[in-house]
């Protein structure tokens, strides 16, 4: 505690970024203030600010104006994990990972903050809770497009993500029309089809392929040339990132090797795109949306959706209702044991009623 002093909390951004982030630092930072006087901290860059004691005070002023802004005024790194940060080792390339859990632990104690806010994905928050079972008083709330977080039913960035691929999938089907072309959006996730799923059928999708449900190619060519005998010459294709065929792989778009996670998907599209056009015979091409749908303006929805979990994630700090992720059921907020998070990626359940919707009214998932 900042004795004798305003009470003090501090904010940080971890892990990839998505529309909506300013708005939950921008709900949290004024009502902190206006209902109880607290002081804020600002950290740079997720735990890389807590590593090199990077940091900044928020002011009413610094949150006025930010609502609509994408990314993140604080900064962010997917690369800064305290439990296991790269070094370099020598003058090479060559990485060591070390444990600099202590030196964050020795800088938040510096801060004399009585909670740390941890807006974050998976990752982040998997982090958090580490930090929080060694004596940190933390609240996370949960950020990504992906909305793969467990302990919520949904996750702000999501929409706006989801809006974005929607409006190039409604773009590609002109053209898809015109060139009697089967197209391939290729949409992110990581290892979760939520964006795919909702886009593909917002934007009248043919074939929707998610990594819950592994493909086969034969079948999505018979049902493209079905369609073609139908009279229906083009083929739209939603593809997430993290599909793969059965029995087989994702498609690996690069390694991030100093990052504890090192893994970036992405091309999947490409590599099915070139197979699907030898075995159909047809003209094939494919767009990889990529950072697009983490860039850019909130949609409304996200807006609301940050500043409700950013006023709630104030209360549980009010509580001491520490160890805590702010999440959504349903119509209400709550709180969500910041262990269970950690246990890994919420994905589409089989039984997932929009799956069924949607294979109802024909669209091919590929199995
Ligand atoms: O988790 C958000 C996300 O955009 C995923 O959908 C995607 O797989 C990944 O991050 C991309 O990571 P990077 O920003 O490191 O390329």
């Amino acid at each position: 505690m900042n004795k004798g002093k305003k009470r003090r909390i501090a904010i940080l951004t971890g892990g990839g970024d998505c529309p909506g982030i300013n708005a939950v630092i921008r709900a949290i930072t004024k009502k902190a203030i206006l209902e109880h006087d607290m002081e804020i901290i600002g950290i740079k860059d997720g735990y890389e600010g807590l590593i090199d004691n990077q940091y900044r005070t928020l002011n009413f002023d610094d949150v006025s104006g930010i609502l609509t802004l994408g990314g993140t005024i604080l900064g962010t790194s997917k690369k800064a994990n305290p439990f296991q940060y790269a070094v370099n080792e020598g003058d090479g390339d060559k990485l060591k990972f070390e444990d600099l859990s202590a030196v964050v632990l020795k800088n938040i104690e510096a801060l004399k903050i009585e909670c740390l806010v941890c807006i974050g994905g998976d990752g982040t928050l998997w982090i958090s809770n580490r930090f929080h079972k060694l004596g940190v008083p933390i609240i996370g709330v949960p950020k990504t497009i992906d909305n793969d977080i467990k302990g919520t039913d949904i996750t702000f960035g999501f929409d706006s993500a989801v809006n974005i691929a929607t409006e190039a999938i409604d773009r590609i089907h002109t053209t898809a029309q015109s060139h009697h072309r089967i197209m391939l959006v290729e949409v992110m996730g990581h290892k979760a089809g939520w964006i795919a799923l909702h886009s593909g059928i917002a934007g009248g999708g043919d074939v929707i392929l998610i990594p819950e449900i592994p493909y086969h190619s034969e079948k999505i060519v018979d049902y493209v040339l079905q369609r073609r005998k139908t009279g229906r010459r083009f083929s739209i294709i939603a593809v997430a990132e993290g599909s793969k065929p059965v029995g087989g792989e994702v498609v690996i778009k690069r390694i991030v090797k100093d990052s504890s996670d090192p893994i970036r998907l992405g091309g999947i599209s490409f590599v099915l795109g070139e197979e699907l056009g030898k075995m159909s015979g047809l003209e094939t091409r494919s767009v990889v949306l990529g950072h697009l749908q983490r860039g850019g303006t909130p949609t409304p929805f996200d807006r609301v959706l940050a500043t409700r979990l950013g006023s709630k994630a104030v209360d549980l700090i009010m509580e001491k209702n520490y160890g805590k992720m702010v999440s959504v059921r349903g119509d209400h907020l709550e709180d969500f044991p910041l262990e269970e998070v950690a246990t890994g990626p919420r994905l589409i359940p089989a039984d997932y009623e929009l799956i069924k919707a949607a294979r109802e009214i024909g669209v091919c998932f590929g199995d």
